[in-house]
């Protein structure tokens, strides 16, 4: 064993009923490294990964923790062992202040055994700064963005003496500016020697943080290589187990007559003069920061938000949407980014989830369709290859790519004349993506009017016609495809 060497796992196995996520793994993390897990959706990245931080337990194999053989129970013992994990979905207290999540459960006491305000705030303040996060800690973290609480969930691991850090796909909620912000964390972390164990589905962004990488391929590790020593090309063909090029696909879709008109949409407290149009056949990229209204609209113009002023035209005629019931009564579709809350009833099946006639979220309720409908969702689920045992697993079993697959699947396969997809790829790996891609081409090609928000930038510049820019609320600007870029978008979305 190199003596740099922090953690081993050693012959790792898990099953599921029937299962088999992770099939004999061997892992290695050395000191101060940024160690990327990469593989495609159902891989077994976030097994791995649960398996360390106390969540499940592993079938067999052994876990080293320097140099210790570790039995980890319970996220009580990970913890112990300086194992801190950071999952997608935040996990901060929205209404407390950042002080009081960091020391919740074991505050921080004067000699009468009160709180002791002022030494909380101040060893806040400096565990914050360290990260390079200068914030009021003392209001609740509901106040600050994504970015800001995943710091202070970070700040609230390294309270707890974390030496093995573990993010699980940190960025994919992320706008690039924060992005940016999250690297010189981990680039601190780094400095102080805290071992980070990080996945994500965006292949640029390993060559930026990463040190090594190990990929896995149906619960199997393909191999580990050193980031200075390997490519895109190579990681994807380690990936897939086969040549794939990151690409859009060309579309040749005709643009044809106006099929949604928005116009002056505002609420009181949200979007703001929102006006623009869409037309059959059109692919309208909508990009931003985080919180700048993307997803407000979305919601607005599909009825599950009021607005205050403004009106909506569909085909041509003024339409109140009221409910997303109205909405889907005319022929429009709604994606959401939070497949979790919106998307999916998880205790359900795989096939009953994509063939439930209405969103059972919105409506209370949903029947199941005829046969050919049925289908119809197989050929999704092969289509998008939805990574399930069978199509009657339950929704809340398959990974969480795959579980985004299925919202997609759900949605697809009804038909609509307007699709809203929100971040329609975000933790989609690459072969999915293009998939997807292709889905949203033959849906235009078909006629149909597709808005599409999204964080990543080369995905708005690879698929959209058109290019609306949101900051604060309103529209920055309208950009031709013809004379988009990156650095045009970001102008825009920051309001420089
Ligand atoms: N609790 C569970 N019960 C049954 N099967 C499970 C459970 N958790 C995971 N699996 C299965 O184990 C496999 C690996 O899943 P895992 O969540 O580790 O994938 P992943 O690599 O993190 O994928 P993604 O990129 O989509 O997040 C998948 O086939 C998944 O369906
Ligand atoms: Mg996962």
């Amino acid at each position: 064993m190199e003596d740099n060497t922090v953690l081993v796992m050693k012959r790792i196995r898990k099953e599921f009923q029937g299962v088999i996520a992770l099939n004999e793994v061997d892992f290695v993390l050395r000191k101060g490294e940024v160690h990327i897990l990469l593989g495609e959706n159902g891989a077994g990245k976030s097994t791995l990964v649960k398996i360390l931080s106390g969540a499940y337990q592993m079938t067999s194999g052994k876990i080293f923790l320097f140099n210790k053989q570790v039995n980890i129970k319970s996220p009580r013992q990970a913890q112990e062992l300086g194992i801190g994990i950071i999952y997608q979905e935040l996990n901060l207290i929205p209404y407390l202040s950042a002080a009081e999540n960091i020391f919740l459960g074991r505050e921080i006491t004067n000699k009468f055994g009160i709180i002791d305000k002022k030494e909380t705030l101040d060893s806040t303040n400096k565990m914050l700064k360290e990260l390079g996060l200068e914030i009021d800690c003392d209001i609740p973290v509901i106040n600050f963005g994504i970015a800001q609480q995943q710091m202070i969930e970070v700040a609230k691991a390294l309270s707890l003496d974390a030496k093995i850090l573990i993010m699980d796909e940190p960025t994919s909620a992320l706008s690039d500016t924060e992005v940016k912000q999250l690297f010189q964390m981990i680039r601190n972390l780094k400095q102080r020697g805290v071992s980070v164990i990080y996945i994500s589905h965006r292949l640029d962004e390993l060559f930026e943080i990463g040190d090594r990488v190990t990929v896995l391929r149906d619960g199997i590790v393909v191999g580990t290589k050193d980031i200075s020593d390997t490519t895109k090309t190579e990681l994807i063909k380690m990936m897939v187990n086969r040549e794939l090029t990151e690409h859009f696909p060309k579309r040749s879709a005709l643009i044809g007559e106006e099929i949604l008109r928005v116009e002056k949409l505002t609420q009181k407290n949200g979007i703001n003069d929102i006006s623009f149009t869409l037309n059959r056949g059109e692919v309208l990229g909508i990009a931003g920061l985080l919180g700048s209204g993307r997803t407000e609209l979305a919601r607005a113009i599909f009825g599950i938000d009021k607005y205050d002023s403004g009106n909506i035209y569909l085909r041509r005629k003024l339409q109140k949407i009221k409910s997303p019931k109205d909405a889907i009564n005319q022929r429009i579709g709604f994606i959401t980014e939070d497949r979790k809350s919106q998307g999916l009833v998880l205790i359900l099946s795989v096939k009953e989830n994509i063939s439930l006639t209405n969103l059972t979220s919105f409506s209370g309720f949903g029947f199941i369709k005829s046969k050919e409908e049925n289908k119809e969702a197989e050929e999704f689920i092969n289509r998008l290859k939805i990574k399930t045992p069978t199509l009657d697993q339950k929704v809340i079993y398959l990974s969480g790519g795959n579980q985004q697959k299925v919202v997609l699947a759900k949605w697809l396969s009804k038909k609509a004349d307007i699709f809203i997809f929100d971040e329609p790829t975000r933790g989609i790996d690459i072969a999915g993506k293009v998939e997807i891609y292709n889905l949203i081409n033959q849906l235009a090609s078909e006629g149909v009017g597709i808005i599409m928000i999204s964080s990543e930038l080369p995905e708005i510049l690879g698929m959209s016609d058109r290019i609306i820019v949101m900051n604060k609320k309103k529209i920055a600007g309208e950009i031709p495809l013809k004379s988009a870029t990156q650095e045009l978008i970001m102008k825009y979305a920051i309001g420089a």
